[in-house]
């Protein structure tokens, strides 16, 4: 699949993954839709510099763990655009205790609202439209803690395994309607996200045969290879340097 004039979400792309996503679709001729939760002139630098790509593109606020904000979000891409035939679920957070004794009610909801549920309502949102159109390519950013558990905590663990029954789910729910529904799960990445895990980072290195962490742009680079390819769905592509023992 071409992804030159198709729309994209990428919930997120103001910083890290989320934005190398958005310029490597843009680079390649995807108009996308920039969304963020509070970071605005970031969102509207990426927007910015996709435009200079040749695309066209806005940033969008919406709070994806809020269902209404999700919507009107939504609402905009359609009244622009007319279609979204990308989704790429990337928005997230890690959260600052890793202990399951320290972590409240609060922050667990919290997390698995931003990075689980999120997914949930922004494909709700979505779909009605990608089955309409007969077409859909879904993205959902899990992680390597969502395969193996690891530093960041059980409750981040526990969103991002959700996202890959999410994704499992979804693909043989949706692949009637042409719509194909993956997964990415990256080992730790040179996001802002990552100052959560600097304690962990020489333990990470150590334990990856490839002897590094990844690049955001690495990433980008398989959401983009699920997005192109057409008869891949219900895949969870590792982008770990080998870490993974898979
Ligand atoms: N970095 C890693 O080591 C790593 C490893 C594996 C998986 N991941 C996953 O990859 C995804 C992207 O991570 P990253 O490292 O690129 O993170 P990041 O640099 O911290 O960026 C997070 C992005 O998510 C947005 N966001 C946060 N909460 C949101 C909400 N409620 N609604 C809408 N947008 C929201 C932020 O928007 P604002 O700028 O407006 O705050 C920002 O654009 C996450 O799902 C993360 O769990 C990251």
């Amino acid at each position: 699949m071409d992804v030159k004039g198709r729309v994209a979400l990428v919930t997120g792309s103001s910083r890290g993954i989320g934005k190398a996503t958005a310029l490597m679709l843009a680079e390649k001729g995807c108009n996308v839709v920039v969304n963020y939760v509070k970071n605005r002139e970031k969102a509207e630098m990426v927007s910015e510099e996709a435009r200079r790509l040749g695309v066209d593109s806005m940033a969008l606020k919406a709070d994806v763990s809020k269902y209404d904000e999700v919507e009107k979000m939504v609402e905009a891409i359609l009244s622009r655009f007319g279609r979204i035939d990308i989704l790429v679920n990337n928005a997230g957070i890690i959260s600052r205790h890793v202990n399951l004794l320290e972590v409240g009610e609060d922050e667990w909801d919290e997390l698995i609202d931003v990075n689980l549920k999120g997914a949930f309502n922004c494909c709700k949102a979505v779909v009605p439209h990608m089955i309409r159109q007969r077409f859909g390519r879904i993205v959902n950013v899990s992680s390597i803690a969502g395969r193996a558990g690891g530093v960041a905590g059980a409750h981040y663990a526990a969103s991002k395994a959700g996202l890959i029954g999410l994704t499992f789910s979804l693909a043989s729910e949706l692949a009637r309607y042409g719509i194909t529904v993956n997964a990415v799960a990256p080992t730790a990445v040179e996001t802002d996200m990552l100052e959560a895990l600097r304690g962990s980072l020489d333990w990470i290195v150590s334990v990856t045969p490839l002897g590094r962490i990844a690049k955001p742009e690495e990433v980008a680079h398989a959401i983009l290879f699920l997005i192109e390819n057409d008869f891949i769905t219900a895949e969870v592509v590792d982008v770990n340097g080998g870490r993974y023992p898979s």
